[in-house]
């Protein structure tokens, strides 16, 4: 109840700070609108129990619970607030999983009447049910079944104005997502990065944020929660 008045807290480390983030992002980020309805959507998803992992992983017989993979709400409310401050024409992300973090970006563009997500998922299941979810907040969505790196040229019309690099965490991958994202990016582009602590050995996505925060392209660099990398170019 207080949350839903006060708003959330973040904690904020700041590795360069300026521009549009320097100057507007604060401690406190108010609730997303429509979150116990989000949230309402994704336990019922994480009943379905353990899903299938895509085969890209390279685990064979993986399984994930929707919960194991999803955004925090606390991150959500971060998404649905940046939509709503920055009004974004194009906001991309990769990938969907079941579609919280989508929900989320949904929401605050929902909330400014304006923009449109691009949503990218390998998982032809994990995407069904992603798109479905998606919805529920709002139409305001194409979701994408395939890579991110294969379809954006096709898919997504213009600059982006948004990024949410949330694939698999390993420094190779996001870097390479990062310089394919750059060029596409609007000028002042804010691109987050979701597990910047990710642990697994050889993932080396702490390497990966480093570089892309010490980056002389990059203007402003804030780690969110210690989880995730804001870049605004
Ligand atoms: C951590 S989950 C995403 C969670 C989701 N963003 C959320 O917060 O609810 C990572 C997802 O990325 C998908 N994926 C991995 N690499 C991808 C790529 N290059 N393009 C699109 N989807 C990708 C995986 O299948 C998996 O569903």
């Amino acid at each position: 109840m207080l949350r839903s008045i006060i708003g959330v807290r973040l904690q904020l480390r700041w590795r360069k700070r300026a521009g549009w983030l320097g100057s507007h992002l604060r401690e406190r980020v108010p609730q997303s609108p429509r979150k116990r309805e989000i949230e309402a959507v994704a336990r019922t998803t994480n009943s379905l129990g353990a899903q299938k992992l895509d085969e890209a992983y390279g685990e064979v017989g993986g399984v994930r619970l929707p919960d194991d993979v999803r955004s925090s709400a606390d991150l959500g409310d971060l998404y649905a607030w940046l939509v709503q401050q920055r009004r974004p024409t194009t906001v991309v992300e990769f990938g969907s999983a079941f579609g919280v973090s989508g929900m989320y970006f949904a929401a605050g563009l929902m909330a400014a009447r304006h923009g449109h997500l691009y949503s990218f998922e390998i998982n032809r299941e994990w995407a069904d049910i992603a798109e479905r979810n998606i919805r529920s907040i709002g139409d305001c969505v194409t979701l994408t079944r395939g890579t991110f790196e294969d379809h954006v040229s096709a898919v997504v019309p213009g600059p982006i104005d948004l990024a949410f690099v949330d694939g698999i965490h390993t420094y190779d991958f996001v870097m390479a997502q990062f310089d394919t994202l750059r060029p596409r990016m609007s000028p002042g582009g804010v691109i987050a990065f979701d597990d910047i602590d990710f642990k697994r050995p050889g993932a080396r996505m702490r390497d990966a944020w480093e570089a892309i925060a010490a980056d002389s392209r990059v203007t402003s660099a804030v780690e969110i929660n210690g989880r995730v990398g804001l870049a605004e170019l």
